[in-house]
Formats: C-alpha cells, sequence, structure tokens
C-alpha cells in the first residue's frame, strides 16, 4: 500500500483557503489512481509543534543537555512519531501559500523537527546525505500576487526554491508544483480554474516532476 502525506500550511479552512480549494483536487485525482492508497494529513495550522528549544536540539543531534531526563523522554516520543511517519510516507503533497516571500513559519518549524541525523538524512564521509531517495514530493501553492518566471517579482520567490532544497537534503529530488498566483488580484477565478485543472493532472501522474 502507498501513502501519501499531505501537510498544509494554512491555518484557513474550508473555501475560505485557495490552497487548500486548489489541494482538494489533486487529492481526489491521486485517491483514483491509488484505490487503496493510503492519505494521511499534517495540518500545521490547527496542531500545535512541539518548541525547538534546548531539549529538542539535544534530541535532535543526540547532544548532551541540562534538560530533566522526563522532558528529554517527552521531547523524544513526540520527535520520533512525527519523524516516523514523515518517513514512513511515500510520497509527499505540500499544501502552503507564501508568507513574506517564502514558507509559512509552521511548515519551516516542522521541517526543522523532521530533518533529523540518522532518520531522514545521514553525516556521511564527505558531508550530509539524505536518506529519503525514491521518493516524490508535490506541492500545491498559492499566493496573493504574482512571481511567476515572467514577472518582475520572480527573484522574490523564495518559496520554491527553499522547499526544494529542504527536500533535496532528505534525498527527495522529485518536486513538482501547482502555483495559482495572485489570489488577490482581479481575474483570479480563472487562474483558480486554471490551478485546479493542474492540480488534477498532477494527481493523476500527469505532470513530471
Ligand atoms: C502572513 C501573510 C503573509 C503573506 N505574504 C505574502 C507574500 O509575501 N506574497 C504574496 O504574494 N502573498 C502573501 N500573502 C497572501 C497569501 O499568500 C495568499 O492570500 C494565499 O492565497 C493565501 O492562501 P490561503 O487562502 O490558502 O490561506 C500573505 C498572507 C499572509 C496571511
Amino acid at each position: 500500500m502507498t501513502t501519501l502525506l499531505q501537510i498544509i500550511a494554512t491555518p484557513r479552512t474550508g473555501e475560505a483557503s485557495r490552497t487548500r480549494q486548489v489541494a482538494r483536487h489533486f487529492v481526489d485525482a491521486w485517491r483514483a489512481v491509488h484505490p487503496t492508497g493510503d492519505v494521511e494529513t499534517v495540518d500545521l495550522g490547527h496542531m500545535e509543534l512541539p518548541p525547538m528549544d534546548a531539549a529538542m536540539i539535544a534530541v535532535l543531534f543526540d547532544s548532551p543537555s541540562h534538560a530533566s531526563k522526563e522532558q528529554l523522554a517527552r521531547r523524544r516520543k513526540v520527535l520520533d512519531e512525527l519523524v516516523g511517519q514523515f518517513k514512513a510516507a511515500d510520497s509527499y503533497l505540500f499544501v502552503t501559500p507564501m508568507w513574506n516571500f517564502g514558507l509559512p513559519a509552521t511548515l519551516k518549524h516542522y521541517f526543522d523537527l523532521v530533518i533529523r541525523p540518522g532518520w531522514t538524512f545521514a553525516l556521511g564521509e564527505h558531508g550530509p546525505v539524505g536518506l529519503l531517495g525514491g521518493r516524490t514530493a508535490h506541492a500545491v501553492i498559492t499566493r496573493g500576487f504574482d512571481y511567476g518566471p515572467a514577472s518582475p517579482n520572480a527573484a522574490h520567490n523564495h518559496l520554491e526554491p527553499h522547499l526544494r532544497s529542504l527536500l533535496g537534503f532528505m534525498g527527495i529530488e522529485e518536486l513538482s508544483v501547482v502555483a495559482v498566483e495572485g489570489t488577490m488580484l482581479p481575474g483570479i477565478d480563472d487562474r483558480m480554474e486554471e490551478g485546479i485543472r493542474a492540480a488534477t493532472a498532477m494527481g493523476l501522474g500527469l505532470v513530471a516532476a
């Protein structure tokens, strides 16, 4: 059985969220192609991630700490669950708006937790090596203004490049993206329709990374 893990980084829900609206079509198409597949969801807008405090850093890097044994055990338990779920997936769908030119902080925080030595990357002789090779990633992205390749704002789009670096660090080299530009600009209904068509095609596996 194959597992798709969708990681949602907007707190808006239902029709209020442009990104969720488009992503839903990806998931429906994916389910049609993988009738026995499993879809798991990490809804970052509606959960509390554990803090990246000194105890968590000690657990993450297996380094010394002044934290109590109980605190370290608590942090380890929740980190093991999060990273275990991430590692167990065969493919990923990132559902994220652009926030101030990049990833919403919750999604960055999630990556800070799941990018874990010995779990998702290893320290090799020549530096870090990703351990999640062979998995595929998809992203549905929306943004209020236009940062498309032909727009004068393109250089300020730090979202996809950052996402590619984070995933590539873990060995996930394949990332396909559907981006809907200008959700706060006129003409958005047509661009949403186009985004939904593209997300459906991506969910059906018709879009190459
Ligand atoms: C805190 C915050 C920061 C944002 N920063 C940007 C930005 O830098 N560039 C942009 O084009 N839109 C920005 N937006 C707009 C969102 O990217 C846009 O409205 C998006 O479609 C929201 O997706 P959602 O409806 O799924 O939440 C921002 C929105 C919020 C709430």
